[in-house]
């Protein structure tokens, strides 16, 4: 579904990204794991066309969107969901989904009602607070709020940044629960994320990015099994 070929990224002279290649097939998983600085962002970032590449190539069910800006690649079917939860903090949680269905709301008001209801099945707590302000909900109920945000945008490839980041533990299962069951629904997803351990469990596949590179790639299992992989990311 997806295909990164050989990507260079630069921020000025710092070289963050180079020659990577890495592929999503429809339905998949696929986690991105590696240190702070390692590139994983970046990925995410050229992908969603945020940064501009200095080489390489992204194709999209069979389409290079390379040099695709940003809004069109949403229009493709690619939504990002950034690390530190973007949300609207001034509005309330339902206009933050409202916002995200904006421009499917005049040709598919049917399906945008159908698809709140289903983000409030996956959340039940967003349904409880939807008319609080996003700005005031705690920091799980923001990064409920940015996954179903994305879910209301209707992509078939989901983009997360680090989304259990800062979370209470039983917040992280939740998270995690609820990546599963998009899943589970036909989204196919590329999962950044610091806790390695948690990724590789409910990943298909994972790749291990080193300064700007894919150190490690395989089964998601079995990278779990690897010393290399244990010693340097689940703490031994
Ligand atoms: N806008 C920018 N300008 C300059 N350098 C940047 C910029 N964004 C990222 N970098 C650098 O690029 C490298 C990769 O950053 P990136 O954010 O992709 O890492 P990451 O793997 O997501 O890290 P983290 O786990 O801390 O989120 C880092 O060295 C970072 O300092
Ligand atoms: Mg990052």
């Amino acid at each position: 579904m997806l295909q990164v070929d050989n990507l260079r990224v630069s921020y000025g002279p710092i070289q963050a990204i180079k020659g990577l290649s890495l592929s999503v097939n429809r339905g998949e998983i696929v986690a991105l794991i590696g240190a702070n600085g390692a590139g994983k962002s970046t990925v995410l970032r050229t992908i969603s066309g945020l940064v501009r590449p200095v080489s390489g190539k992204i194709i999209f069910l069979g389409e290079d969107i390379t040099s695709l800006p940003a809004n069109k690649i949403v229009q493709r079917g690619i939504v990002h969901v950034p690390e530190g939860r973007r949300i609207f903090a001034n509005l309330s949680v339902m206009e933050n989904l409202e916002l995200a269905a904006f421009l499917r709301m005049r040709r598919d008001r049917k399906g945008v009602v159908a698809d709140f209801e289903r983000v409030f099945a996956l959340f039940p707590r967003l349904k409880e607070r939807s008319k609080q302000r996003a700005g005031t909900l705690s920091g799980g109920e923001q990064q409920m709020l940015a996954i179903g945000r994305a879910l209301v945008t209707r992509g078939q490839m989901m983009l997360l940044d680090e989304p259990s980041m800062g979370l209470a533990p039983i917040l992280v299962q939740e998270i995690f629960r609820v990546i599963m069951e998009i899943k589970k629904q036909g989204m196919t997803i590329l999962l950044v994320e610091q806790n390695a351990f948690a990724a590789l469990k409910i990943a298909d596949r994972a790749y291990v990015l080193q300064t700007g590179e894919a150190v490690l790639q395989g089964e998601a299992r079995e990278l779990l099994q690897k010393e290399e992989v244990r010693k340097a990311y689940l703490g031994g």
